[in-house]
């Protein structure tokens, strides 16, 4: 089998189709979360070893493994998680870190073949909360009711438009990573699309645009899923109901983009139980969640 070390923008994208191709309703990466992730900041790629095996001829992706130094580690296997592909993976990932460090591998509790494979090369449990993944029919959602003086609607073209988006992400989860460049590199990085990144913004006639919570919705075409991810509320804002508004408009722009599914992923950790109520509070229902497991 060859492997390539990504080598830029279109191996990145080789690794989107790939995980798009590979989703399953308990699979570990959304098309949309990969691209958020890759994209959340300007990308140490010294950091980042990123890793394809390709199909020979066709040089097709069929597996991907990614590290974030020192010691995350994941990855996508497609041909439905070959647990000889697994292995090949993981092997790759504990030469990269070198055997005797630290490695900690994410996977849902569904992922039976990746499991196995991590096991074998000395993988256990640990006591991490990890995060419950969620989903819900987008027909059903209730419509959004944005509480006064607040218009729930799309991002737009423009400056004004992407400094905005860009403070109420900051705000939203204290991000110190999160530019106006790196936003617009994410923006142009498929599959987003401005029409299902929905923002909360203030009724300020005359003002520069001021958002106070947003959603992000990505949508897998082939599998007709969409996800939302990040949610978030600047916490000048909170409790309003500007979350459910923002979340409850996405899910109906993918339900009209042509998503019979909405999922989303939130902690389970129970001392930060606010965005499981929130998603439950909206129609979302537990698939399956996230392990973590780790070596040395
Ligand atoms: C989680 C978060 C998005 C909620 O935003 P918000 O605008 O305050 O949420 P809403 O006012 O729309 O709340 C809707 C429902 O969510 C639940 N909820 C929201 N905040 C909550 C809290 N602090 N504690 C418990 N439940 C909470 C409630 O069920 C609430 O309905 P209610 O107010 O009628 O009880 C916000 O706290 C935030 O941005 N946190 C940091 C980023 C983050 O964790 N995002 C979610 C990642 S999955």
């Amino acid at each position: 089998m060859d492997a390539v070390d990504l080598r830029g923008g279109f191996d990145l994208l080789r690794m989107l189709r790939l995980t798009q191709a590979s989703w399953s309703p308990t699979a570990r990466w959304h098309v949309g979360d990969l691209a958020w992730e890759r994209r959340l900041h300007g990308g140490p790629a010294a950091e980042w070893p990123t890793r394809l095996w390709l199909e020979g001829d066709v040089d097709r992706p069929v597996a991907w493994g990614w590290i974030t130094r020192p010691d995350r580690f994941e990855l996508v296997v497609g041909r439905s998680e070959d647990e000889s592909l697994c292995l090949e993976v993981v092997d790759w990932a504990i030469g990269v870190v070198g055997d005797t460090a630290p490695l900690v591998a994410t996977v849902t509790e569904d992922q039976a073949a990746i499991r196995a494979a991590l096991a074998r090369r000395g993988f256990t449990r640990t006591g991490a909360h990890g995060q419950h993944y969620l989903a819900c029919d987008p027909g059903a959602v209730a419509p959004a009711r944005a509480p006064g003086g607040f218009n729930v609607r799309p991002l737009q073209e423009g400056e004004d438009e992407l400094v905005a988006r860009v403070a109420v992400h900051v705000a939203s989860w204290s991000s110190t990573t999160m530019t106006r460049d790196v936003y617009q590199r994410l923006q142009r990085t498929w599959p987003y699309r401005l029409d299902l990144d929905v923002v909360a913004e203030l009724n300020r006639p005359d003002a520069a645009p001021q958002f106070a919570a947003s959603c992000l919705g990505w949508l897998d075409v082939d599998h007709r899923v969409g996800e939302l991810e990040p949610v978030g509320t600047d916490p000048a804002f909170r409790r309003r109901g500007l979350a459910a508004a923002v979340c409850a408009e996405s899910v109906r722009r993918l339900h009209a983009a042509g998503a019979s599914r909405a999922i989303v992923y939130c902690s389970a950790d129970p001392d930060y139980a606010a965005p499981l109520a929130l998603y439950r509070s909206l129609g979302f229902e537990p698939v399956t969640r996230t392990l973590e497991l780790r070596r040395n």
